[in-house]
């Protein structure tokens, strides 16, 4: 519980109050579609979650798979990832002992990229923002916002870093252009502060710029500048919102001091709408809040930075890492305290408006009630507060902050394959993580104990 205080002033009322608003989004989203608890890939990563061994193979296969050369190929690597399993279950005896034969290694490479393309579409909207244009206006008629991600990260040259930029400059026009035409959405298009832009693009950071090194980070914000300033003028121009993702905490400082000095320029002091995000699961993100309060209040920037409190999707490279080289952790290794924290930072940044939007990435739906419940507490209004949600994850939670009259905007990624590995391996490790949210629920852990207080 250290140093992380608990919602104290409402009490009870505020308890209540999350469990009603948590149980009303529970059935909304059972309602959207609750394919959630049946699909099948779900229960294959529920599989893999049991098991270390397994879990690992799962990995490694992923990773493979888009540079294999054919099917006989991809077959090979799979016996040989689950030949080297001591116990695995009946279905992959099966495939091992279809291995033996060329035909056989040709069926199964096929099954399993046919696997892998059907989970890489889940969480991939398109090949390209105009492949994804028809997807986000349905979204949006059903009442839901998007922002697109293009896949692609951690640049090594400057080309390509320059290719990244360009890929932005025309998702940006895609976007904008495409926006335009798109019905009125009065809960997704305005707040109390004013207009929220309906094009909406996030942005890496390591794929700005090949240059991102901790000990070095003014070289990387120099780099990174030159290719996202004018991606920042031209969505001022288009009247587009710009996001700039976190990553790991190699490009923290990198990353924040980029966006708030960009931000902090003559040129940008209007306009465009922008934002960064804050990762509570690092053990000094209360810290970091700080740091971009009191910038949010000095520069009193209109549109104000909105922030994406997140909880973090580098931790288990983060604590790999640290251990590897002997350096402290620097994320929670507990989860109620990560969770907690959560907590306390949205009650923070909801607090600290109207110099701050506040928008909340979370698919857990204690986090997700909480914020509504202590909104609404607190005297705020509905309309200032924001959720996001992953495609392929939180479609259904988005389809019930909808129907619930809430903000809710979809994080949508497009690109290809190879671009995407980095983001499918994370969005694996978390559905096989033992402390996944959403795991828990389809382990059926009742909605009553999801919502209780961490
Ligand atoms: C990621 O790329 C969603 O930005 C987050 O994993």
């Amino acid at each position: 519980m250290a140093g992380i205080p608990a919602a104290s002033i409402e009490g009870a009322g505020l308890e209540a109050e999350i469990r009603s608003v948590g149980m009303a989004l529970a059935e909304g989203e059972a309602s959207a579609s609750g394919p959630l608890l049946q699909r099948l890939d779900e229960r294959a990563m529920r599989h893999a979650a049991q098991d270390r061994e397994l879990r690992a193979a799962l990995f490694r296969l992923v990773d493979v798979a888009p540079a294999c050369r054919n099917f006989e190929d991809l077959g090979e690597h799979l016996a040989g990832l689950v030949g080297q399993l001591d116990e695995r279950p009946p279905s992959l005896d099966v495939a091992m002992r279809t291995s033996h034969t060329k035909a056989g290694r040709i069926a199964l490479g096929a099954a399993t990229a046919a696997g892998v393309r059907h989970m890489a579409h889940r969480f991939i909207a398109g090949d390209s923002p105009t492949d994804a244009r028809a997807e986000l206006l349905g979204l949006w008629r059903s009442g839901i916002a998007s922002t697109i991600d293009l896949l692609g990260e951690a640049s090594v040259a400057g080309a390509e870093a320059d290719r990244y930029r360009d890929r932005c400059a025309e998702a940006i026009a895609v976007l904008a252009e495409g926006a335009q035409g798109w019905p009125r959405q009065g809960v997704l298009e305005s707040d109390s502060q004013g207009a929220i832009p309906r094009a909406n693009l996030s942005v890496k950071v390591s794929a700005l710029t090949p240059m991102l090194r901790p000990e070095a980070p003014e070289r990387a914000i120099e780099d990174a500048s030159a290719r996202l300033r004018p991606l920042l003028s031209q969505a001022s121009r288009s009247g587009a919102h710009l996001h700039i993702d976190m990553e790991d905490v190699d490009s923290l400082e990198s990353t924040m001091r980029l966006v708030l000095e960009l931000l902090s320029s003559p040129e940008f002091e209007r306009s465009p709408s922008a934002g960064l995000v804050l990762q509570a699961y690092l053990c000094e993100s209360p810290a970091l809040l700080d740091q971009i309060l009191d910038w949010a209040r000095a520069s009193r920037r209109s549109p104000p930075l909105v922030v994406r409190l997140v909880k973090g999707a580098y931790w288990d490279s983060e604590v790999v890492e640290a251990r590897q080289q002997g350096w402290s952790v620097p994320v929670f290794t507990d989860k109620a305290e990560c969770d907690r924290n959560f907590e306390a930072l949205t009650r923070r940044l909801l607090d600290a408006r109207p110099a701050v939007r506040v928008a909340v990435g979370s698919h857990n739906l204690r986090s997700v009630a909480h914020a509504i419940a202590y909104n609404r507490f607190s005297g705020g209004d509905d309309r200032d507060l924001e959720f996001q949600v992953l495609r392929g994850l939180g479609d259904d939670l988005a389809a019930a902050l909808a129907a619930a009259g809430l903000r809710a905007r979809l994080y949508s990624p497009v690109g290809d394959l190879v671009a995407g590995m980095a983001y499918l391996v994370r969005r694996l490790l978390e559905n096989t993580s033992n402390e996944s949210f959403l795991g828990a629920r389809l382990e059926g852990e009742e909605i009553e104990a999801l919502l209780a207080a961490p």
